[in-house]
């Protein structure tokens, strides 16, 4: 039987979503805009966090956001994220951002992150 104080796995945080890159999502280059990347990063952090926390989560930082590749429209983009810490309130998420050319099914990782997010409870204080 499961044990309700036994440490959580931060696999089990472990969450990927997937989204196909449209015209709306370009930048004036014609490649995806950095910002809507970074959107569906913290959209993926936080759900993470939450899965984690077993909490809202609001979030703190972000620690790090490196662009390695450019994204192209068409491209279906995978979002993995996954809790590498956590503190009291705080936890740290990973994110890691993968684009696959559906034709051809070759993937590129293009984007790794660190980002920081709170537990908070009804009234938004650190829970
Ligand atoms: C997140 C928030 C509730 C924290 O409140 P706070 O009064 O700073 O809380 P505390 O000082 O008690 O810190 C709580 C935890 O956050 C961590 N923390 C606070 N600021 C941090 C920062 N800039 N970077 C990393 N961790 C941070 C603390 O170390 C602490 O971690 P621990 O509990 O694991 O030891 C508050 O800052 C807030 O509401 N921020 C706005 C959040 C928001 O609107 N985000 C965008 C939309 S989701």
């Amino acid at each position: 039987m499961e044990n309700s104080h036994e440490a959580k796995s931060m696999r089990a945080s472990r969450i990927q979503l997937a989204q196909m890159m449209m015209p709306e999502h370009a930048n004036l280059h014609g490649n995806v805009h950095g910002g809507w990347i970074m959107k569906l990063v913290d959209e993926a952090g936080a759900l993470a966090s939450t899965r984690h926390a077993a909490h809202r989560t609001v979030t703190v930082a972000i620690d790090r956001m490196v662009f390695h590749h450019p994204i192209h429209i068409g491209d279906l983009v995978f979002i993995n994220a996954e809790v590498t810490f956590a503190g009291h309130t705080s936890m740290e998420v990973e994110v890691s951002v993968t684009a696959e050319e559906p034709i051809t099914g070759k993937q590129v990782h293009t984007n790794t992150a660190y980002l920081v997010y709170v537990a908070i409870d009804d009234l938004g204080n650190p829970a």
